[in-house]
């Protein structure tokens, strides 16, 4: 497994553009399934988990030509509707081929993820949804195996939390179904509204997107379309951190600030100063932050993705800062880590308490999800010493090229291969 090696003390400088959405891209990728004819992606960032859904349905005999950001996908022949569990262990969002599959060939069977039993966390917002459609689903030798008597038809679907996946499932599945679906209490991240422009690009009849109601009205053919996936708010959020950890000036660039505004109100509040554009922002050095506190909660409030980053920087800002996690049990693995790097940080339950004032010191960490990688980046950028972070691969699942990147902005790290 590949390991990172950060020399601490860094300063960054000069500009960065924001790679395509990872979170984005596989629902849109996914989208394809519904269709017979081509669907032409740029804007597609090259990172792992994008890699391994081509992968994915290359295996369903899907043709896939990939050419650095661009994708040209021909799902015209399918000729296995199963995912299997290697798969699904190593990506979550592998569910989203329930709803086109079922939509479009009436049958669809996915190794269930690790641990999950039907009807309870943490598929059963998307099983129930697809049900109301019409589909029946029953557990085999720890597969999903899903059907539909003769076709989807639409229907009224409240959800009981605005799961991300769940919308993009039960909204992929009702764009071929009959009559109109309405889809209540859904997410309304920008994923969602891509996602949307990109059906609606293929044919598809959606009105309400990035609202907490869709409606859609079935369609019984779609056509050849094109579309550019938006860029990726989680990994702008993380430069514009990064810059104000390492007190840098740094310009942030190619991606829509109105989808950061939660992020930027909490940093302005801390004091940070920025430069805010339409597409950029520009993050000046300034003096130290001011604590505060923080709860993650669905679009638009603060994402639960931006959450380990937010608690890199709280850690050298004045004062004591706390951070609620309501959207993910357990989603505080990056603790430990930073707290052996020199932060103090305390969890009590759903919530965080972040002591201010520490000085990073390098350390060997480990790297334990996604996000809680890049917030160890972070921190070992400013910690005096060298860090090893241990098991990159989870960063390289939604971080193009990062080492290269940060270089490029005078940060030193290398990758070691194992
Ligand atoms: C998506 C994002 C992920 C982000 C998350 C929340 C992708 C590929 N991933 O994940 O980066 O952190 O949104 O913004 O877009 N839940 C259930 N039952 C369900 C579905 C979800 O209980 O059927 C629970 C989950 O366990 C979790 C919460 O709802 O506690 C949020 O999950 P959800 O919004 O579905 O997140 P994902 O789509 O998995």
């Amino acid at each position: 497994m590949d390991k990172l090696i950060i020399s601490g003390n860094s300063k960054i400088s000069g500009s960065v553009n924001v790679h395509g959405s990872k979170n984005s891209a596989l629902p849109i990728i996914v989208s394809s399934l519904l269709s017979e004819k081509s669907l032409y992606l740029s804007n597609v960032p090259n990172v792992v988990d994008v890699l391994n859904l081509i992968k994915l349905l290359k295996n369903y005999g899907v043709k896939i030509a990939h050419n650095k950001n661009k994708l040209q996908i021909n799902p015209e022949k399918i000729n296995n509707l199963s995912a299997d569990y290697d798969v699904v262990r190593k990506m979550r969002a592998s569910i989203l081929i329930l709803g086109p599959l079922l939509s479009r060939f009436g049958e669809a069977r996915i190794s269930l993820p690790g641990g999950c039993a039907i009807g309870t966390r943490p598929i059963d917002i998307h099983l129930s949804g697809l049900s109301k459609l019409g589909a029946n689903f029953e557990i085999q030798n720890g597969f999903v195996v899903g059907s539909v008597k003769s076709k989807l038809v639409g229907n009224k679907i409240k959800l009981p939390f605005p799961s991300v996946g769940a919308t993009e499932n039960i909204l992929m599945a009702s764009v071929l179904a009959k009559g109109e679906t309405k889809i209540i209490n859904a997410a309304r991240e920008p994923e969602i509204e891509d996602l949307s422009n990109c059906l609606i690009k293929m044919g598809a009849k959606i009105e309400g997107q990035g609202s907490n109601t869709i409606y859609v009205q079935g369609v019984t053919t779609l056509k050849k379309a094109q579309h550019q996936i938006i860029s990726d708010r989680i990994v702008a959020g993380t430069f514009i951190i990064a810059a104000l950890i390492l007190n840098s000036n740094l310009e942030i660039k190619k991606f829509n600030t109105l989808y950061l505004k939660s992020l930027i109100n909490i940093l302005k509040k801390m004091g940070a100063n920025l430069k805010i554009n339409e597409n950029s922002i520009k993050v000046l050095k300034g003096p130290k932050l001011k604590s505060t506190s923080v709860s993650t909660s669905p679009y638009p409030g603060f994402p639960t993705d931006l959450q380990a980053q937010l608690m890199s920087l709280m850690c050298l800002s004045n004062g004591k800062s706390k951070i609620k996690e309501t959207i993910f049990e357990n989603r505080f693995m990056h603790v430990p880590e930073l707290n052996r790097l020199g932060a103090n940080i305390t969890v009590e339950k759903d919530t965080a308490t972040i002591l201010g004032n520490q000085k990073f010191k390098g350390a060997q960490v480990m790297a334990s999800d996604l996000r809680a990688s890049i917030s160890l980046v972070l921190a070992a950028m400013n910690a005096n010493g060298q860090t090893t972070l241990n098991r990159v691969y989870h960063l390289d699942r939604g971080y193009e090229n990062i080492e290269k990147t940060l270089s490029s902005l005078g940060v030193k790290i290398k990758r070691k291969k194992n």
